[in-house]
């Protein structure tokens, strides 16, 4: 067996302790802000069938064509795939749980995500998304809060430098329409299109006009575009979405060229994004979704919903300056010999009992090299413990940041310690 040293999988990050502070304070704030709106927690398993995601973001998307990672269950056969986003695993878990038909869900849900993807700055193999998913709501109002709750909370984290891009993809009809006069654009100037985009022609033409190739950008500036499809209903849908921005002051600019690269979507979609992170610059996307609830094998059902990139959230709020203080003890415990040793992780315990963040020293040592690790550990109070206190019942009680060693009662030690700290 080699023993050379084992590295994590490419593009899957340790997060380690000093970032995640970041994490758990920003997971406390998404909590909080979640709440505020009314939407409710739900856990879904890392691993579905692959045909979900294949039905749910379509065939022919760069995620489902090359990014999954999808497996065979070598024990009885099942083809698996570890998620790549939440929102289909979501519709068939309130389908399964049949949550859907007697009230409409608020949702919202956190975790990893797994895309084989190329590793870049902000663009990860495992990934964290926080998502949000609102089904059985029709009205442009849903989708405009869920516009406003992102907003309130790029202000709550103190992001600066945040842009709303807005586009709407109309309903089922106009975007075959759409459709077919793509497919018979391109056919007619077969000879310009590049590999990528020839593979496509039939099976997705929508994608080709997401093409990067600077010899395509003229043919794709030309092409038939889906806003002289739209019905009057969707465009009704997506004004209103858009007065009730201006109405609370979110600014947002028009793209004709958002479409998504996941296949779900229909009317209203957005993505907030940042100049701030070089070319991974979207930190959270989303839209409208009728049609997915009656694709994954339910009844109609409309929906809507957006995840945000955990990762670049945080990357920005590191960007932007955020330092957060290391969380605090309380209480560092020092003993030496044994008999002071029990009456220490007792007294650790007490301590505990009333709340206080406590540090029992482990590993022995001589009190002054255990003082030393007091210190440094910023506890406010040292609590000393050798076998003369330990034979009295008692512990010596000492500010760290100046004043008076105290000797106390074991029993009234906790309220001493308090004292102490406050
Ligand atoms: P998405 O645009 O594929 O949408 O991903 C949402 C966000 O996840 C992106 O804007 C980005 O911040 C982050 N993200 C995506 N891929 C990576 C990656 N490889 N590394 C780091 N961050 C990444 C969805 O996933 C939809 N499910 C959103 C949605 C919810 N639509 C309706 N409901």
């Amino acid at each position: 067996m080699s023993n050379e040293t084992l590295q994590a999988v490419r593009g899957m990050n340790d997060i380690l302790p000093d970032e995640a502070e970041l994490w758990l304070w920003f997971e406390e704030e998404v909590r909080d802000w979640l709440h505020s709106y009314g939407y409710r927690n739900i856990r879904m398993p890392l691993v579905e069938p692959t045909a979900l995601f294949k039905r749910a973001i379509g065939e022919v998307t760069d995620i489902v064509e090359k990014e999954m990672y999808s497996f065979e269950d070598a024990l009885n056969g099942d083809h698996l795939t570890l998620r790549p986003e939440g929102t289909a695993s979501c519709a068939r878990a309130v389908l399964q749980h049949n949550l859907l038909y007697n009230a409409p869900q608020r949702l919202y849900y956190s975790g990893p995500m797994f895309r084989h993807e190329r590793p870049q700055k902000g663009r990860y193999r495992q990934f964290h998304q926080v998502g949000v998913e609102a089904l059985g709501f029709a009205g442009p109002d849903i989708d405009a809060e869920q516009i406003l709750m992102c907003a309130r909370l790029w202000s709550k984290l103190g992001l600066r430098d945040v842009t709303l891009q807005l586009n709407t993809l109309g309903d089922t009809a106009s975007r075959h329409r759409h459709r077919a006069k793509l497919i018979s654009y391109f056919e007619q100037h077969r000879d310009m299109l590049d590999a990528d985009a020839t593979r496509r022609l039939h099976s997705n033409p929508l994608r080709i006009l997401d093409s990067k190739n600077p010899a395509m950008q003229e043919l794709i500036a030309a092409a038939p575009r889906l806003a002289d499809e739209l019905e009057e209903d969707a465009l009704r849908h997506f004004d209103e979405v858009q007065a009730m921005l201006r109405r609370h002051d979110v600014a947002f600019e028009i793209n004709p060229s958002l479409v998504r690269g996941l296949d779900y979507y229909n009317r209203t979609v957005f993505e907030w994004v940042t100049a701030s992170l070089g070319a991974q610059g979207t930190i959270c996307a989303g839209g409208r979704y009728d049609g997915l609830v009656e694709q994954v094998g339910g009844k109609p059902a409309p929906a809507t919903g957006f995840a945000m990139g955990v990762e670049r959230l945080l990357a920005l709020l590191q960007e932007d300056g955020m330092v957060l203080p290391k969380p605090e003890v309380d209480v560092y415990v020092v003993h030496q010999g044994e008999l002071a040793g029990q009456l220490a992780s007792k007294v650790a315990e007490q301590l505990r009992d009333d709340r206080l963040r406590v540090l029992l020293h482990c590993g022995g040592g001589s009190f002054k090299s255990q003082m030393k690790k007091a210190d440094a550990s910023g506890a406010s109070v040292a609590v000393v413990i050798g076998d003369d206190e330990a034979q009295a019942n008692e512990a010596s009680v000492k500010p760290m940041q100046g004043g008076d060693q105290v000797r106390v009662s074991v029993q009234t030690l906790v309220a001493t310690v308090n004292k102490l700290i406050k």
